[in-house]
């Protein structure tokens, strides 16, 4: 499977795994999010590194929390992500260094319009990650996630945030929305990044 998914996205930019999580990975990260629900412990998403909240929230709408390895459900899929990590390094030689990710809850209504996650030559996010953790979506529960291509309006995919389900792309390449959801919606997105440190200065992750 993982070299399947580094195939596709040297050949066209994208990867769509529906079965790449674990069932019980997957129901351990979302009784792990909604503790952290329960306690409070989400944040509204910024958008770049100046947090501009009232802008931010004309272009996204979700609630995150950073991952760390503090919690065995995350840990756990850490673990995942970083055998993904090497696979991609040894077939694609990509040099990526490091991952990070947030868990996202989107409250219904809630949407992030149309964005790039890295620009070229910024060198940092190279490979976006997303993880979705919904039983039983259905046709009508909106929050698909839609994958344009490089340039122009065509649509290269539209995804439903089903359970068990990972999609991967070109950080700096594929422009992509989250259309509103009318359920809450949870997911986990990340980034495999290149190692930016200058001098003895590590970049800082977020
Ligand atoms: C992001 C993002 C997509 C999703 O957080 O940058 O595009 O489906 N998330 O949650
Ligand atoms: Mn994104």
């Amino acid at each position: 499977m993982l070299e399947t998914a580094s195939q596709a996205l040297a050949e066209r930019g994208w990867w769509l795994g529906t079965d790449a999580v674990d069932m019980d990975l997957v129901d351990d990260l979302r009784t792990d999010l909604d503790q952290l629900r329960d306690n409070d412990e989400l944040e509204r998403a910024g958008i770049g590194r100046d947090l501009d909240f009232q802008l931010a929230e004309r272009v996204r709408g979700d609630r995150i929390h950073w991952l760390s390895r503090g919690s065995d459900a995350q840990a756990r899929l850490l673990a995942q992500m970083e055998s993904l990590r090497q696979t991609l390094n040894e077939s694609l030689f990509l040099g990526l260094f490091e991952f990070e990710a947030h868990y996202a809850h989107y409250p219904p209504g809630s949407f992030y319009r149309r964005h790039l996650d890295s620009f070229r030559g910024a060198a940092n996010r190279i490979v976006s990650a997303v993880i979705y953790l919904n039983d039983d979506w259905r046709d009508g529960d909106g929050g698909e996630l839609v994958l344009y291509a490089e340039s122009g309006d065509e649509v290269l995919a539209t995804i439903a945030p089903k359970a068990g389900s990972m999609l991967l792309f070109l950080s700096e390449e594929l422009p992509h929305e989250v259309l509103p959801a009318r359920r809450d919606r949870f997911s986990i997105a990340g980034w495999y990044r290149l190692n930016a440190s200058i001098g003895n200065q590590i970049d800082p992750a977020r």
